[in-house]
């Protein structure tokens, strides 16, 4: 079989909705700033659930959908900056929990273009014949990372997670994927200093990284991250089109990575596309990371709005900096 696709998407969302109106009486915010500035409305925030917990759910619902079961999967990986523990990783903790004895399972981390990164890995191993079908994961308790005296970010992010399930097959649903990263200007976006301690180190073990603010919450240029975006989104896709030969107008749904509504909507001018064919769910989840694109791709099969032979262009963005496109064909 020469092709790879994906044959079902799933979410795990926290119970917990957080409205604009409740983050008022925490921070010095509005609504009004809040929803003008981003298009953010509400997210969701983990109380009770653990990464693991909402991974599984995101999971069943992908397989359900897929038709496999846990003993089918052989490679499981979870894109995610914030999983439980360090060590198990967050992979290896849902597959305990499945009892998906046969796969091999490991965490990758690229922030908010983890998703793309780790289909792109998943649809390489089942290519080269080392893997059939894949779980991959996007997900993301942001809500232990964030300051939530820090009006500038805490208002931005919510949790969950997403997933897909990638098979070995005939047809092919991946047309073409394109990534990249920009490691320079990467400070940008960064939290969790953890200093060098061991017997040999003399001095402070602070992390030297050219004198920028490294946090141990979620530190983000806002303005610099915008830019970006703006920047890295559109080549992404048109790199994406170009290598598959379609054109903008040949996309049926662009499903961006959900950070701010003035983003999707700078992208769809500078590709020319209506601002319609953009799905956006980040008025009701926030920016959930690597979770976004596949919460927001499991929401539209729910819905009904992906029907066979439609194209679908996918990009994310974030932290490392990354970047990334894929053109899926349902
Ligand atoms: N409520 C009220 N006022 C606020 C808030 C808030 N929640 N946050 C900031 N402000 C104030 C600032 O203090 C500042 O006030 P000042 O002018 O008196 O100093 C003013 O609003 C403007 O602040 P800016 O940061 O310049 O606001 P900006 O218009 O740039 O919007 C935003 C900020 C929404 C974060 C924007 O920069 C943005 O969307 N950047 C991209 C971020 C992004 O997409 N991140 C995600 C990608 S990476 C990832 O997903 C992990």
């Amino acid at each position: 079989m020469a092709g790879v696709k994906i044959s079902g998407y799933g979410a795990g969302l926290p119970k917990l909705a957080v409205t604009n109106d409740d983050l008022a009486q925490i921070v010095d915010t509005s609504d009004e700033w809040i929803s003008t500035r981003t298009g953010i409305r509400e997210r969701r925030i983990a109380v009770d659930e653990t990464l693991t917990d909402l991974c599984v759910e995101a999971a069943k619902a992908a397989m359900a959908q897929a038709e496999v079961m846990a003993k089918d999967l052989d490679l499981i990986i979870v894109a995610t900056v914030t999983a439980d523990l360090p060590l198990p990783n967050a992979s290896c903790m849902l597959q305990r929990a499945l009892g998906a004895v046969n796969a091999t399972c490991f965490d990758l981390s690229a922030a908010c273009s983890g998703f793309i990164f780790a289909m792109n890995t998943a649809q390489m191993y089942i290519r080269g014949g080392a893997a059939k079908t894949a779980l991959v994961v996007g997900g993301e308790i942001l809500s232990k990372i964030l300051d939530w005296t820090d009006r500038s970010t805490c208002v931005l992010f919510g949790d969950g997670a997403g997933a897909a399930v990638l098979t070995a097959s005939e047809t092919e649903g991946i047309l073409g994927i394109t990534t990249g990263s920009d490691g320079a200007k990467g400070m940008a976006l960064n939290f969790m200093e953890r200093e060098i301690a061991n017997p040999f180190k003399k001095t402070s073990g602070k992390i030297d990284v050219d004198d920028m603010d490294v946090s141990r919450f979620l530190y983000m240029e806002g303005p610099e991250i915008f830019k970006f975006a703006l920047t890295k989104v559109p080549v992404s896709i048109s790199e994406v089109l170009k290598k598959t030969g379609y054109k903008a107008a040949d996309i049926d749904y662009f499903v961006l990575h959900q950070a701010n509504y003035r983003i999707l909507s700078s992208v769809a001018k500078r590709l020319h596309v209506s601002e319609d064919k953009f799905y956006v769910n980040l008025d009701r989840c926030g920016n959930t990371s690597a979770a976004s694109i596949p919460i927001a791709m499991a929401e539209m099969s729910r819905r009904g709005l992906l029907k066979k032979g439609m194209k679908i262009v996918i990009a994310g963005f974030g932290g490392g900096l990354t970047w990334g496109a894929a053109l899926i064909e349902v």
